[in-house]
């Protein structure tokens, strides 16, 4: 086999009070890699880019190619390499769009290479993708990427992956408003969280951590849907990034939303909701931003156990 392609879904990291640590794969977009390795060392890489924004097309910038490289270089294999990367998951809205290509890329490289390599090995390749593209090597948009449904750090330095594929059926309504930011988003919403915090909102944050995973655990989507709505730390450092988050979010609440956060590190809101209410809870969160003249693009996501996957082989 000379040419892998492979796809990885949209992300949902943090889910409120899990910063860094829970995630949830969302099945709305996939992007795709396709691997052909070759017999010099060149490294290309072609874009096909079906979103609004720019791709970082330098090889040495992109999330795909260097996660890629990181794998080659667990497998201690130096080779030259043409990837061609189709970008469908949004960029810079909180959808761990730079995450699903790394995942994609090293899942798809792992199987040019014989299928070597234990899936941590992948989210730590991956996630040093995202380091490139975010500054930073969080790994909770590269875990649910590469797993499928909702997964959770649970040693960030190994890494360690914890993930459950949910069974209950619940809908994700996503609201992006339409705000301008920095360019290098991420970097820019991490600067804007406390270095430090205190006691006591520490042990409401853990709270809020143990209720959220408890009620992964559960499958209960009103205590999840209370955890989300219940982060003490970044959720209210991040919420100037979003005009009139909090009377967006009890407008969310007030119309039967089971749990209102910030996607990822925004500016998209998520409303995790009934399915049969989600219509209408979009609705409603879309109508409220616009009351205060904000341009909104709302969408109705469901959770995927799928993450990434082999599209085809060659
Ligand atoms: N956990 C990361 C953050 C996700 O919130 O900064 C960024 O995509």
């Amino acid at each position: 086999m000379k040419i892998v392609e492979a796809s990885a879904p949209a992300t949902i990291a943090n889910l409120g009070p899990g910063f860094d640590i829970v995630g949830l794969a969302i099945e709305n977009y996939r992007d795709i890699v396709r691997i052909e390795l070759t017999d010099d060392r060149l490294i290309t890489l072609e874009i096909v880019n079906n979103t609004s924004v720019a791709v970082a097309s330098k090889p040495e910038e992109n999330s795909a190619v260097i996660s890629a490289l990181k794998v080659m270089e667990f497998a201690e294999i130096r080779s030259g390499f043409k990837m061609k990367l189709v970008k469908n998951v949004p960029i810079g809205i909180g959808l761990g769009s730079s995450g699903a290509s790394a995942a994609a890329a090293a899942y798809a490289m792992n199987i040019l290479l014989g299928d070597k390599f234990p899936m941590e090995v992948l989210v730590r390749s991956a996630g040093e993708g995202e380091k490139v593209a975010c500054g930073s090597p969080h790994l909770d948009n590269v875990a649910p990427s590469l797993y499928g449904g909702f997964t959770m750090i649970l040693d960030v330095n190994k890494p360690e992956i914890f993930n459950i594929k949910p069974s209950i059926d619940f809908s994700i309504v996503l609201v992006t408003p339409q705000v301008k930011l920095p360019n290098n988003k991420t970097e820019y919403a991490r600067s804007l969280l406390p270095k430090k915090i205190d006691l006591e909102t520490m042990v409401k944050q853990t709270s809020s951590l143990t209720r959220l995973i408890t009620g992964i655990m559960k499958e209960d989507l009103k205590m999840i849907g209370e955890a989300i709505s219940s982060d003490y730390v970044v959720e209210p450092a991040r919420s100037i990034m979003i005009p009139r988050f909090y009377e967006v979010k009890e407008t969310a609440l007030k119309a039967g939303a089971l749990g209102f956060s910030i996607s990822g590190a925004g500016p998209s809101v998520f409303a995790l909701t009934y399915p049969e209410d989600a219509e209408d809870i979009r609705r409603e969160i879309v109508m409220k931003f616009k009351q205060y003249g904000v341009e909104t693009v709302g969408i109705i996501a469901k959770p995927t156990p799928i993450g990434a996957r082999i599209e085809r082989t060659y």
